[in-house]
């Protein structure tokens, strides 16, 4: 197969919010416990961080970090993680079945946020608490000094306030799995009061109303229109989740996921965009896909749950997929769809960090490595910079069960005015072809290839464990070469690549 891309830095899609790159950290499985933390590894700091995984965070390239959750944040007391950790309480965790030990808390997450050079994304209980504790929490965070909040804070270790800017709404009020559960109208309502009150007290915030939990909900679409309709003007942001999954043997389907990601995206545009309309509103919302990955999510709903009323475990392995070349392939597209989307989607969260759904896996006393998904990330997090680049692609199009014709090959540009520098990167979607790509550059001028690297395998479930942790890695494609103003490039079935250009 053959495939042509031109791109040209005059047609910009919008600036790329360095929010793109961001994770996210829950109270859940061994993502902190035994992830993150672990005092008593070799490695662990003074504090019990362990720095191998720091060291991976950082290589990862992760800009914002939501926490504490997730599901687990709606039954969340904020207070119980901080202050002396002698007093902490041991709490039930319903929404994992888990024992919450709240060592690890506001303060030393602070500190651990520190450590890797990201930004905390503070959730709120909106499932189970409401506008009071969300303004105790917002008090005790930003205000400086003088009250009993932020006193107690600093009494706490911290005189410094942490000035966290991002705040989600909640987490997933649309899911009757949540606890506190609620209508769009509830919800909207209740969201609305508690962002004009956080508002009141520092007018800077900038704040995540919940989307829909995914487009597959049966109240997605009318759950944005109507949570929107009470939010509007008190809120930035509207929430995206999205978890993909090969399902039935259909590789071809799974292949094209970020298809289902770029309607998703759209179809929430459009949505906050009729409010917009609506209202008589000048302002535009943006999309926090504040939820996104590769989730095998139909194996872990068959896998026995933790269940029994004298049953609650410490950090339990839940959650911990194991991920392919193909699932690597399918996360760089996902990359590459929320690029596309540059002036709509500001901020996005990959689920999660490590351990759970995670690019890092560790073991307790043992190594940490890098998932396939690993590295699409990285690398997208390194180059992708400046403007994302409206593209033209002629390439051939395949069938899918569930996405029906879709492109072949799928790809973003990106280009630095500040540097010079641009970057593209490319999936071929083609299970047994490869595809050479011409990419036209004529319109960037003076660009030369400084590098060429490909993510793919002869057997696409490869996957990085403990046992052979290194499996599979990113190489240099070596088929690439600069031909009359066009690199062209062929690209592997079933692969990743990203160009840099100078
Ligand atoms: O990321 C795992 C879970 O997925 C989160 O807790 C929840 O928000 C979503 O359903």
């Amino acid at each position: 197969h053959h495939a042509r891309l031109t791109i040209n830095p005059k047609f910009a899609v919008g600036p790329i919010s360095r929010r793109l790159f961001g994770s996210f950290v829950e109270h859940l499985g061994r993502c902190v416990y035994d992830g993150i933390y672990e005092p008593g590894h070799p490695s662990a700091d003074a504090e019990g961080f362990r720095t191998d995984v720091i060291e991976l965070v950082k290589e990862l390239g992760v800009s914002t970090v939501r926490y504490p959750g997730g599901n687990f944040v709606s039954g969340y007391r904020w207070e119980d993680g901080v202050g002396p950790r002698g007093n902490r309480p041991r709490r039930l965790d319903l929404a994992w079945h888990s024992t919450e030990t709240n060592e690890v808390g506001l303060h030393e997450f602070g500190s651990w946020l520190e450590k890797v050079g990201s930004e905390l994304m503070l959730a709120v209980n909106l499932g189970t608490r409401g506008t009071l504790e969300a303004l105790d929490l917002l008090e005790y965070a930003n205000i400086r000094s003088g009250t009993t909040q932020s006193e107690l804070r600093a009494l706490n270790g911290r005189a410094e306030p942490f000035g966290v800017k991002m705040w989600c709404l909640g987490n997933e009020m649309d899911g009757p799995w949540q606890l506190g559960h609620r209508s769009a109208a509830d919800y909207g309502k209740l969201a609305s009061q508690t962002a004009k009150a956080m508002r009141q007290l520092d007018p800077s915030l900038e704040l995540v109303v919940c989307g829909s939990s995914g487009a597959q909900m049966p109240t997605f679409g009318d759950w944005e229109r109507e949570v929107l309709t009470h939010t509007y003007e008190d809120v930035d942001y509207i929430s995206c989740h999205a978890y993909y999954e090969e399902k039935n043997g259909d590789l071809g389907s799974f292949l094209a996921s970020a298809v289902d990601m770029d309607r998703f995206i759209e179809s929430v545009v459009a949505t906050a965009d009729h409010v917009k309309a609506a209202n008589g509103s000048s302002k535009t919302i943006n999309i926090s896909f504040d939820e996104w990955n590769v989730w095998y999510l139909d194996r872990f709903k068959k896998v026995e749950k933790i269940k029994g009323l004298d049953n609650w475990p410490v950090a339990p392995r839940l959650l911990e997929d194991a991920y392919s070349v193909a699932d690597a392939v399918v996360v760089g597209n996902l990359l590459i769809s929320l690029l596309k989307h540059a002036d709509r989607v500001t901020s996005a969260s990959l689920a999660q960090l490590v351990n759970v759904i995670a690019p890092i896996m560790t073991e307790p006393g043992g190594p940490a490595w890098r998932q396939t998904t690993f590295f699409p990330f990285a690398l997208t997090s390194r180059l992708a910079a400046g403007e994302a680049l409206a593209t033209r692609i002629e390439t051939p199009q395949y069938d899918t069960e569930v996405h029906g014709s879709v492109p072949l090959v799928d790809a973003v540009a990106t280009h630095d005015a500040s540097t010079g520098t641009s970057a593209v990167f490319l999936v071929n979607r083609s299970q047994d072809e490869e595809v050479v790509l011409t990419v036209d550059l004529s319109a960037l001028d003076a660009t030369i290839l400084l590098d060429a690297q490909t993510l793919s395998d002869s057997d696409v479930y490869a996957k990085n464990t403990l046992e052979d942790p290194e499996r599979v890695r990113l190489s240099r494609n070596k088929s690439v070469e600069v031909r009359d103003g066009s690199v062209v490039v062929t690209l592997p079935p079933v692969s990743w690549t990203a160009l840099s250009l100078g």
